[in-house]
């Protein structure tokens, strides 16, 4: 093998342009493609800026073509040679325009055949991408993901440092938070018996910086939460974590949304417009059957419970009562975008969200088209179609049962019908702030309260007052998350800092004193020597940069992930501990819990 002794990198093999004919440049990279055509080789060169195409000829170094001849696939090799104007232009390269004439060759390193083609649109399985990370991250879209997050943090940084931001670290061995998923736990050897949790989230320290003083933080952070993996979620991801002191909501709100409007200009030179559209939980609810509305599209959710209370349709009147509703939308001018048997689908996909059926009616030119015309009168034909909005080429969807499964699943329904009708316009972006979140969650099996955002989130106002309710479900938080496409892209809340309230909350969420001094002791201990009123949020920085850089899983946008199953496909974690590290830990594995 040989070195690069002697020779220094001129250009990135990506850089090279007509301007530089005549030049003659040393270039450093990976064998993308090589062709043989008797005389000349032609080799495809190729580093983190774009590729350059080298002809090797056997007049111009016999030796060079030589050595060229023997190249395999994504063999490192470094090249000497003068850059000339293309023969045949390419203008589908970025580098089309020219060509490098090798004087000089050397071999770097060689290659196996590799398991997996260097190209973005190699169509193989994610399990052989994953295990073949170091050669997944060759491919251009990936690098280019990389890089895209790296201008994302530096203008997080650069954004948030102008504004007298602090950036500070906050450790990973701590107790658990409480932001409500399972801990990954860490023995302790020199405190036997004993176990960090790493964090879900800097919660507790970035209050404890406020009460500091300083004022406001951030932290480009790792979180941890062993919680099931989906597209959007990893057991370890990265939170963009601020926090700020002696703020209210909007003063939040304006700040996050000045960074947003910082970060989309220096990835994508996109203005986006500020401030962005608010809306209470509730409203998000009711009109989009989710807290997280996707606003490229429309197709909102009405409620026609109160016309079709008397009609003769009785999966329809039965649904009236308290507790349940009859609602619709309206796929605006696309009735003839889905057959029956499309409609069936769509059908199928609502009944994954536990709906028992979805009735259909088409405004058609010759009338209305639906199996359910029959049970209606004529006024309530009428009514249904104007509280629906309805006109002619109209699709209209509806769902009869529990508020809670008519919302989801009609929810559910209208993203599919987006997607099937190519409305997830990748490039466009809608952000929304969705306010006013439920205070706490209710288990539906054992009725106990948690807290929805986190326990030190302050109650809205209005409510401070009344925690004492018997239906704590119409309480609200001071909590605002923020989202993007559909997706809730960060989340954060106006704290607590008053001990009284805060003591209430525990209350309600039947903590004990001895279990929140346990948990949470040091910061209501803090908070006796003088706490600011503070707020803040968290970004989730994986699925910021999965939208900017249009990508549809998260693990596109880390260099290492972990897949569905918590596994790391490259290095095999989670493994076994050797029988000495757990005697050192004293811990025993229980034989009967392993698979
Ligand atoms: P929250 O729990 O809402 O708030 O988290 C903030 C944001 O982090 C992202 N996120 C995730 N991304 C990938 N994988 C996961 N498993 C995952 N879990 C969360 C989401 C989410 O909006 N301490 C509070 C913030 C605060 O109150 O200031 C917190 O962690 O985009
Ligand atoms: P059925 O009489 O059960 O065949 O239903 C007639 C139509 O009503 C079908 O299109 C069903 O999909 C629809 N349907 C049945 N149950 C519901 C429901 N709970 N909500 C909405 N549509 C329903």
């Amino acid at each position: 093998m040989e070195t690069i002794e002697g020779l220094k990198r001129s250009d990135y093999c990506g850089d090279l342009s007509s301007s530089d004919i005549g030049r003659e440049v040393t270039l450093m990279g990976w064998v993308q493609k090589k062709r043989n055509l008797g005389g000349l080789v032609f080799v495809d060169i190729r580093d983190i800026k774009g590729i350059s195409q080298i002809i090797f000829d056997t007049e111009v170094s016999k030796e060079a073509f030589e050595k060229a001849e023997k190249l395999g696939s994504e063999y490192v090799i470094a090249v000497v040679g003068k850059v000339s104007e293309r023969q045949s232009k390419n203008p589908n390269m970025k580098t089309g325009d020219i060509e490098v004439i090798a004087s000089e060759l050397r071999v770097l390193s060689k290659s196996q055949t590799p398991p997996i083609y260097i190209k973005d649109d190699d169509d193989v399985s994610e399990a052989l991408r994953l295990k073949y990370r170091y050669l997944d991250l060759r491919k251009p879209r990936m690098q280019k993901n990389l890089l895209t997050r790296q201008k994302v943090t530096n203008a997080t940084r650069r954004y948030l440092s102008n504004l007298g931001f602090c950036e500070i670290e906050t450790p990973f061995l701590i107790n658990p938070t409480p932001e409500g998923a399972r801990d990954y736990l860490v023995p302790s050897r020199v405190n036997q018996g004993k176990f960090y949790a790493l964090p879900q989230s800097p919660q507790l320290f970035k209050q404890m910086l406020m009460v500091s003083g300083m004022d406001r933080y951030f932290q480009i952070v790792k979180c941890f939460r062993d919680e099931d993996l989906r597209a959007d979620r990893q057991p370890e991801f990265t939170q963009i974590d601020c926090e700020m002191s002696f703020v209210e909501e909007d003063d939040v709100i304006s700040t996050m949304e000045g960074l947003l409007k910082d970060i989309f200009k220096e990835t994508l030179n996109i203005d986006v417009q500020i401030p962005f559209r608010r809306m209470k939980y509730k409203d998000a609810m009711e009109n989009y059957g989710s807290d997280k509305p996707d606003l490229r599209f429309g197709f909102e959710i009405k409620n026609i419970s109160d016309i079709v209370a008397n009609c003769g349709f009785k999966v329809f009147s039965d649904s009236t009562v308290e507790g349940k509703s009859v609602r619709g939308i309206n796929v605006k001018s696309h009735a003839d975008s889905f057959t029956r048997k499309q409609i069936t689908s769509l059908e199928d996909h609502a009944k994954t969200y536990r709906a028992k059926g979805l009735a259909w009616m088409k405004i058609t030119s010759e009338g209305i088209v639906s199996p359910i015309l029959k049970f209606f009168s004529e006024e309530e034909v009428k009514a249904i179609l104007e509280r629906m909005d309805a006109k002619e080429g109209d699709l209209l969807l509806f769902v009869a049962d529990s508020d809670k499964v008519v919302l989801e699943s009609l929810g559910q329904v209208r993203l599919e019908v987006a997607n099937r009708l190519g409305l997830m316009d990748k490039d466009v972006y809608e952000f929304l702030w969705v306010t006013e979140f439920p205070l706490f969650e209710q288990d539906e099996e054992t009725g106990k309260y948690s807290a929805a955002h986190h326990p030190f989130t302050s109650p809205l106002l209005e409510d401070i007052d009344r925690l004492d309710v018997e239906d704590k479900s119409i309480l609200r938080a001071r909590a605002y998350d923020i989202v993007l496409n559909g997706y809730e892209i960060g989340g954060g809340s106006i704290r607590i800092s008053d001990p009284e309230v805060q003591q209430k909350m525990f209350d309600v969420l039947g903590l004990s004193e001895e279990k929140v001094e346990q948990r949470f002791g040091y910061l209501l201990e803090a908070f006796k020597y003088g706490v600011p009123p503070h707020a803040g949020l968290a970004f989730g920085l994986d699925r910021l940069v999965m939208l900017i850089t249009k990508q549809d899983n998260i693990r596109e946008v880390i260099a290492f992930p972990k897949n569905q199953n918590a596994v790391c496909p490259l290095t095999n974690a989670p493994t076994e501990a050797e029988e000495e590290q757990l005697e050192e830990l004293g811990i025993q594995i229980r034989k009967s819990n392993l698979k």
